[in-house]
């Protein structure tokens, strides 16, 4: 397990729209060395940058054309070593993302794969036999060019998926995960991740990473154990970088497949989904964060804790603000429902993720027109807002050439800075006291004291007790009692005196918390 893992807070950027050096409207590498230091002030140490290399951008570059080639829109290979030098240096770790399951169809294997003679790459993607032929369950293609096959996709159609082979073929032109055709193929992206991790890159997020082996069984045996021989590589030679897998399943994730931490990811219904974005099942939002919803916790936890109990000791569950495939919190809580909602994900176990902009409040774009295969991801993906000048401060060039229109009527870095009770200045001062205290590092003590409809949620991280109502009701707690109550091992260690953080205005006597409107305590 990477050590540098247990204090790390992630700061996730999509570089096209973070910040632009050479003008030309869309986000570069220079741009993310020069706001390094804005990411360390804010309090994160690690970054999770979105895919950076040579594409066509039709699923904004996780359409890999060449996975060795930084794409010339973001610079050079030589930027993004600077970056991993210049982070370094500032004692921040940088993640880049690794798309094992499909290549773009512009990819030089592809192109070769297509031939019809027989050729090193012929196994490389997954083809049947007959030009108009496919199976159950997959999206095939034929018609493209002269192979007498149809391919499987992996994702969008100019994703083809590359062979891992099935965990159990039934047809005479699919190979088995253990065949040699699809070793090639697991070789090949070993030989990727080595390319970047001898270059100072400090691991990898892994795309559809449970996506690997066709038909694979219930369990995924195959892709878990494909994972499996890559941790033991990078154990053996790279014991410090770390992989974080788009799975969230730890079951399988961490447990099986061997990653360090595993996204828990906004899915319809489940804790997470509960806690933010609760606003698609009927009878209005229902998230735990939405004041006056009457919040559950109880759904989070009871998804969450079982996810917690298989990771501890072997990995970690990494909450996100948001991602670039989720709609920005901003799409239904307003800023006093924000911070209580960051205060909580940044300091419940794991390793957090922040998504850029999420600390301003940057807004979700719903009208947003689609670009580069975003959707009705696109209003996630708008350009960092910084300051209050021409293009919010993200670049000099026109507004007609910029990658996506700013929201010019948002929040910037430069407006969030200077009022004393944003969002941003709250999400800072949490990260200052985060980064100082064992207590509050991603594997410290983690107790429910409190977790019933209708309370405020009430938990432990080694010896600090954290409060959070996010309705509009006051509530008094008798902190002293419930902690007698439910931890011995927390009473053994006294109980708390004081409050060290705090949103709204909690106040703390005689063991007696009280917890106005949507309000957030953190008591040592
Ligand atoms: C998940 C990524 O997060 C998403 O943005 C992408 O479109 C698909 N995987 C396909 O790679």
């Amino acid at each position: 397990m990477p050590k540098w893992l247990i204090d790390a807070v992630f700061y996730e950027i999509y570089p096209q729209s973070f910040y632009d050096t050479n003008g030309d409207g869309i986000g570069d590498i220079p741009g993310i060395i020069e706001k390094l230091d804005y990411i360390k002030d804010l309090g994160c140490n690690a970054l999770w940058i979105n895919p950076c290399y040579d594409s066509p951008f039709k699923d904004a570059g996780y359409d890999v054309r060449d996975y060795k080639k930084v794409a010339s829109r973001y610079g050079t290979n030589e930027d993004l070593y600077e970056l991993f030098r210049v982070a370094h240096q500032k004692g921040i770790h940088v993640l880049i993302d690794l798309v094992p399951g499909h290549t773009s169809e512009e990819h030089e294997w592809f192109r070769e794969s297509c031939k019809p003679e027989k050729n090193e790459y012929s196994d490389r993607y997954i083809w049947t036999d007959f030009w108009i032929k496919g199976t159950p369950g997959h999206p095939y293609i034929g018609g493209e060019c002269d192979r007498n096959g149809t391919y499987m996709l992996n994702f969008f159609k100019c994703q083809p998926a590359l062979n891992y082979g099935f965990f159990n073929p039934t047809e005479s032109w699919q190979t088995s995960y253990k065949d040699p055709a699809a070793i090639a193929t697991q070789d090949a992206m070993i030989d990727v991740m080595r390319f970047w991790l001898d270059r100072g890159c400090d691991g990898f997020r892994v795309d559809m990473a449970d996506s690997l082996v066709k038909d694979d069984d219930k369990d995924k045996t195959g892709t878990c154990s494909i994972w499996q021989r890559i941790r033991k590589m990078l154990d053996t030679d790279y014991p410090e970088a770390a992989l974080v897998a788009e799975w969230s399943n730890p079951w399988q994730a961490i447990a099986s497949a061997g990653f360090h931490m595993d996204f828990y990811l906004d899915h319809g219904g489940n804790g997470y989904n509960t806690l933010l974005r609760d606003y698609e099942t009927p009878g209005g939002d229902n998230s735990f964060f939405k004041k006056n919803a009457n919040g559950d916790i109880g759904r989070f936890l009871k998804d969450f804790l079982p996810r917690y109990e298989i990771s501890r000791g072997k990995g970690y569950v990494s909450f996100i603000t948001c991602n670039h495939d989720t709609p920005r919190a901003t799409n239904t809580l307003d800023e006093s429902e924000l911070k209580l909602a960051y205060a909580t994900l940044l300091t419940l176990p794991g390793v957090p993720f922040i998504y850029y902009g999420d600390e301003i409040g940057m807004k979700y774009i719903a009208d947003m027109p689609t670009k580069e295969g975003g959707y009705t991801r696109t209003g996630t993906r708008t350009p960092m807002q910084w300051s209050e000048g021409p293009n919010k401060g993200f670049s000099d060039a026109s507004p007609d050439m910029l990658y996506l229109p700013v929201d010019a009527n948002g929040p910037s870095v430069e407006s969030e800075s200077a009022r004393p009770d944003s969002l941003y200045n709250t999400v800072k001062t949490l990260l200052k006291l985060k980064n100082a205290n064992e207590d509050l590092k991603a594997d410290a003590d983690f107790k429910v004291i409190l977790g019933i409809p209708g309370h405020p949620f009430v938990y432990q991280r080694g010896s600090m007790t954290i409060a959070v109502n996010p309705e509009t009701r006051p509530a008094t707690l008798d902190i002293t009692g419930l902690i007698r109550g439910k931890s011995d091992q927390i009473s053994q260690a006294g109980s708390p005196d004081k409050i060290v953080f705090s949103v709204g205005d909690p106040s703390f006597n005689a063991g007696k918390l009280e917890l106005p409107a949507q309000s957030f305590a953190i008591l040592l």
